[in-house]
């Protein structure tokens, strides 16, 4: 199996042209690219529901905090090419920053109290990076369907709440996080981790494991989770919790009592390294 990679719009619009014409279905799966099993996870699925498979490759600048971060993102093209192909993608879209930004980007978007709290709160401007370069992408590709990991949850309702408030006729399809066997979600941020890191990195997933309990077992009050949930970090040399909080899977917004579905969410750096991760807890149906 090949990919084509394409680097320029305009080469894609004409390409994309024919495959619609043809009357076949376009699915996106948007990434920048050090690609692993998770995003394998996203094109299997891509693959599955639609019959072209279009994934993008762009480290987007706007959604850097840290300039340092955006350089040293690691941008390994052609073993990403070669990955894609071997999953059945049939283009690679990897522009280049001048391709996607050709000049002064005056216009943005912003979807707001969506992307306020959690990782919002702590890396100023992300979320209107993200929403602004998958709306380019959107309407770039005009995939029917595009392809997003729950591991980050955030964004994901980020996006969806764009397309549906701004009318953006693309079905947001949401592929269930892919885990080690001690639980640790697949970023390539674990790559950064040394050996001792990468055990306390399980940290994130026992965490969110023991608010599932809780909840399970009837707890209502979401500030008792969290303080269960919390102390699993407690007594470990080089972790920090960012935060660990219980909110509304659609507003992202912290909530107080436990009624219905819930996302628990958590980031924590260990070492240097910053590590997110969610889940989605169902109370007892008593
Ligand atoms: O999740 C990512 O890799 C990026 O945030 C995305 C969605 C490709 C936008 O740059």
């Amino acid at each position: 199996m090949t990919a084509r990679l394409i680097q320029a719009i305009h080469e894609l619009d004409g390409v994309l042209d024919s495959i619609r014409k043809a009357g076949r279905s376009i699915g996106l799966v948007p990434t920048m690219g050090a690609l692993h099993a998770g995003h394998g996870r996203l094109i299997d699925a891509a693959v599955r529901e639609t019959e072209c498979v279009v994934v993008s490759i762009f480290v987007n600048p706007i959604q850097f905090d840290q300039r340092s971060d955006f350089e040293r993102y690691p941008r390994p093209l052609e073993a990403d090419v070669a990955f894609c192909a071997a999953r059945g993608a049939e283009i690679v879209f990897a522009p280049s920053a001048d391709e996607i930004y050709p000049r002064a980007q005056r216009a943005f978007v912003d979807v707001e109290v969506v992307s306020e709290g959690l990782c919002g709160a702590f890396r100023p401007g992300h979320f209107r990076g993200v929403a602004t370069v998958v709306l380019k992408l959107f309407n770039i590709v005009r995939p029917a369907r595009a392809y997003f990991g729950e591991k980050d949850a955030q964004q994901l309702a980020v996006i969806r709440r764009m397309s549906e408030d701004l009318n953006v006729p693309v079905e947001i399809v949401e592929v269930p996080t892919l885990r080690e066997p001690d639980g640790l979600a697949f970023s390539s941020r674990n790559n950064h981790l040394n050996a001792a890191q990468r055990v306390k990195a399980a940290l994130l997933y026992r965490a969110l494991q023991t608010a599932a309990r809780t909840i399970a077992d009837g707890e209502k009050d979401a500030r008792a989770v969290v303080r269960e949930a919390s102390a699993i970090f407690n007594g470990w040399e080089d972790v920090r919790l960012e935060y660990l909080e219980i909110v509304d899977p659609d507003e992202m917004q912290p909530l107080n009592r436990i009624d219905g579905p819930v996302r628990v969410a958590c980031a924590a750096w260990v070492g240097s390294t910053r590590l997110i991760d969610n889940i989605l807890c169902k109370p007892s149906a008593s």
